[in-house]
């Protein structure tokens, strides 16, 4: 739209026709208060604190609903004005309870900040207030009517946010009052936005209420720890008795590619920190059977030393290593660094949720062809192919429903259930679950390869008349399917394309080589260039896959098995007689089904605990910052690095710091638990400089950006705190093919996150109530 040219407090200012005042205004750095206006949201008109004067119009107008014009000249501090926001204050305040010093929103309240900025200090209200006892509407959310400013903003963010409406307005003028949908329960997805957007404290969460102040807490931006999208949030934690704890999750500076919004796991499924199970001593299993806690010292030599001789006696081949998709990138990178440069084996994998090597081989190449989450947002249109986002991977849900409700993008879903973005759908294709690379033949124009009907072809005629197109696709596509779905998408001229895994850093452990054939940057084992000049000589032959590794435990030739922040055992329902005769190592928060039949647990920090990056599923690299702390654990990076130094390896080149040119940004010297003091004994024992800290993960976050060409994004940017996406053009890989069976998606949904989610008190607690709302039951109700 064409620029105009508009005049506020005597400054010139420009903006596209049709810009909202108060946007223009803000763009400019000139603030206009408002309590109901919210971007993104529609415009209400109901607070009329945004009131500004505008020439030749006789009355004060609201910059919230006017749009700029040529010409228009704008005051937006006057006397009048400021009288006109005193006087509506006045009337919020009517009835309101004043409980400011113990009101959850004390500190961070608009009203109050308003108040502050134009007085009303005395009240014309002489009469008693109304009071109305706070109720409970969901296990997480409280509401107090009389602090209710009748923003609506909560209404708007649950309808046209969520598509969940939940919540409605009740009564008309001075009786309207904010009613959930089932009489005084919430039916709804319990994602918490309605609490973060009210101004007020009207809305209150279960998890953080009358638990703390905003000035007491430290305030860290990372990473979630649940699903693959990655969302950025912003932890809040006070001290405890042993060491740090989060008491609140939010992303209320939108500073990350989800903006605001958190789903009910980003934002109360924190807890499983402080889940009085969590393992906070090593132990051994001793000669009674039993498992007993001793020394780290005590521990790591009995381990290490079991490991070596396994490796010495019977060789690498003889020993297995599983690695996390929920550790950090640095961490996976290290553990098969470890396994392949010091264990001498490429018996490598972890629980692959998709089959990204295959998406990497498909993608070799081709530039800008990979989908960020941020392109969701803004994408002309959307092909959804399989998965459920709205359960698995809710922040794109929320992307697919912005992007249509604000800019009309046009979604197509192909789906085998009825999954609730069918609502949001331009066309629907009903597929049985066997026919999804049926369908992309049948999409590149092979018309044999479904049974068709007029609903599929018009479904296909419209998909191939989209110019600009995003492809998201779920684990339904593997190995060689993928491959035909992305040499579709290539074969239009402006399509991008996402890959759909599980939990926070999937996408992240593949990329790092935790894989039985591929190093890290899907470099093939047998020709392992660059990384044996880094490494020393290296196994070339693939190793054993995850199930072939069961099975070789069996059958008595895996005598070592090292486990990391994995739970396999119950996952893919391993036979726990079959791990009889081997060794295993096993670091984890909790004794897992896994970690109960091991020789040796390390109790591990979580991806809250500790700093690194993580990389989403769809190739969003982002910086995770160490947040909370728990004495008595450490950090999965410094456990491999303590067992490989036992191992016998160099630290100063299985860590080599200033080897690159931009190692040690000092992200983790943490001086919380001892960590500062227990690495400074360390170093000094091995004769190194504090400077050169093999604890440090941008040391190896450095080697990844040597080694990894698709990992060497501007690191500036990743430091400011935003996201940057991997060239996954650069892998270095020329095709795969896996065992379908070895991808095994998590079937998670919202109120679900593996093991996690299992020691999450809140989200068991969520996914027992009655209130809470699958997108199945509405769909089925649709
Ligand atoms: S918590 Fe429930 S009521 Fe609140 S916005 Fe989310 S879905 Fe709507
Ligand atoms: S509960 Fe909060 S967000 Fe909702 S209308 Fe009241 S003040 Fe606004
Ligand atoms: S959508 Fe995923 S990453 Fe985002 S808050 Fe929810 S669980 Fe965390
Ligand atoms: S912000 Fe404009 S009327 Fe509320």
């Amino acid at each position: 739209m064409a620029d105009v040219t508009f005049t506020v407090d005597g400054k010139k200012l420009t903006a596209p026709a049709g810009t909202l005042l108060i946007d223009a205004c803000r763009t400019a750095g000139i603030e206009i208060p408002a309590f109901c206006y919210y971007p993104n949201l529609s415009l209400q008109a109901a607070c009329r604190m945004c009131v500004v004067r505008i020439e030749k119009i006789p009355k004060l107008q609201t910059a919230c609903t006017t749009p700029v014009a040529e010409g228009m000249v704008v005051q937006t501090e006057t006397e009048e004005i400021k009288q006109s926001r005193k006087a509506m204050l006045e009337l919020l305040l009517g009835n309101h309870p004043l409980d400011c010093p113990v009101c959850d929103a004390g500190g961070e309240c608009e009203l109050q900040d308003m108040t502050f900025k134009y007085g009303a200090g005395e009240s014309k209200y002489v009469e008693t207030k109304q009071h109305r006892e706070e109720q409970q509407w969901s296990p997480v959310v409280f509401y107090d009517r009389p602090r209710c400013i009748l923003c609506y903003r909560c209404v708007r963010v649950c309808g046209e946010g969520m598509d969940v409406w939940a919540l409605a307005v009740e009564n008309r003028g001075a009786s309207a009052v904010i009613a959930p949908n089932q009489g005084d329960q919430l039916d709804c997805e319990e994602c918490g936005m309605c609490i973060d957007i009210c101004p007020v404290g009207a809305l209150t969460s279960e998890t953080y209420r009358y638990k703390t102040r905003p000035w007491e807490m430290n305030h860290v931006g990372t990473v979630c720890a649940h699903c693959g999208d990655g969302c950025k949030t912003t932890l809040g934690m006070r001290r405890a008795d042993d060491g740090m704890e989060i008491v609140r999750a939010d992303n209320r500076d939108k500073s990350g590619i989800n903006n605001d919004f958190l789903c009910l796991k980003g934002r109360y499924a924190f807890d499983f920190a402080n889940h009085t199970e969590r393992l906070t001593k090593p132990l051994v299993r001793g000669a009674d059977g039993k498992l007993a806690p001793v020394s780290w010292e005590e521990a790591l030599d009995f381990a290490a030393k079991k490991l070596a001789e396994v490796r010495d006696t019977r060789g690498g081949k003889a020993i297995g290593v599983i690695g996390s998709n929920r550790t950090t990138n640095e961490e996976n990178y290290l553990l098969q660094k470890l396994a392949r440069g010091v264990l001498k084996t490429n018996n490598i994998d972890h629980h692959r949720t998709a089959d990204y090597a295959a998406f990497a081989a498909a993608l070799k190449g081709h530039a800008g062809r990979e989908a960020s989450l941020r392109d969701f947002f803004d994408a002309p249109a959307i092909l959804l192919l399989g998965n459920n986002p709205t359960e698995q991977h809710p922040a794109l849900a929320w992307q697919i429903r912005s992007n249509v409700r604000l800019h009309r993008s046009r979604l197509y879903v192909a789906n085998h259930e009825h999954i609730k973005l069918r609502r949001q759908a331009k066309a629907v294709a009903d597929i049985p679950q066997t026919a999804y690379p049926a369908l992309v033949q049948y999409l590149a124009g092979h018309d044999s390869a479904l049974e068709s009907n007029e609903s599929l072809a018009s479904f296909r005629e419209a998909i191939r008349k989209e110019e600009s197109l995003l492809i998201a696709f779920g684990s339904e596509y593997r190995g060689r399917d993928i491959q035909a779905l992305v040499e579709f998408a290539l074969s239009l001229p402006n399509a991008k394309i996402a890959c759909l895994g599980d939990y926070a850093n999937s996408r992240g452990a593949a990329d790092m080589g935790m894989l039985p054939d591929l190093l890290p940057g899907y470099v093939p084992v047998t020709a392992p260039g660059h990384f044996a000049e880094e490494y020393g000589a290296l196994p070339t032959e693939p190793g054993l896959d995850l199930v072939e590794m069961f099975d070789a435990a069996g059958a008595g030739d895996l005598a070592a098995l090292y486990i990391v922040g994995s739970n396999p055992v119950a996952r893919y329902g391993v036979d726990p007689s079959a791990l009889k005769n081997t060794f295993l190592v096993v670091q984890d928060m909790f004794l897992t089904e896994t970690a109960v039949l091991a020789d040796v647990v390390f109790p591990a920090a979580n991806l809250y605990e500790k700093a690194g990056t993580a990389t989403n599923t769809y190739g969003d690299l982002q910086l995770v910052k160490k947040g909370a702390d728990k004495s008595g654990v450490r950090a999965d990076f410094e456990i491999i690095v303590r067992m490989a130094a036992k191992l016998g390896a160099n630290p100063r080149a299985f860590v080599p710091v200033g080897k690159g040119v931009r190692a040690d940004f000092g992200q983790t010297r943490g001086a919380q638990s001892g960590e500062a003091d227990r690495h400074q004994v360390w170093l000094a024992a091995h004769s190194l400089e504090p400077k050169l800290s093999p604890f440090d993960p941008f040391a190896i976050f450095d080697e990844i950006q040597r080694l990894v060409p698709a990992y060497d994004v501007p690191r500036l940017d990743l430091l400011l705190g935003n996201d940057e996406h991997v060239k996954s053009e650069l892998v270095q890989i020329d095709g795969t093919v896996v065992r379908r069976d070895l991808v095994l998606p998590a079937n998670d949904h919202l109120a679900t996150s593996g093991t996690l989610g299992r020691y999450s008190a809140k989200l068991t607690e969520v996914a027992n109530s009655p209130t809470m709302l699958t997108s199945a039951e509405e769909t089925a109700a649709d």
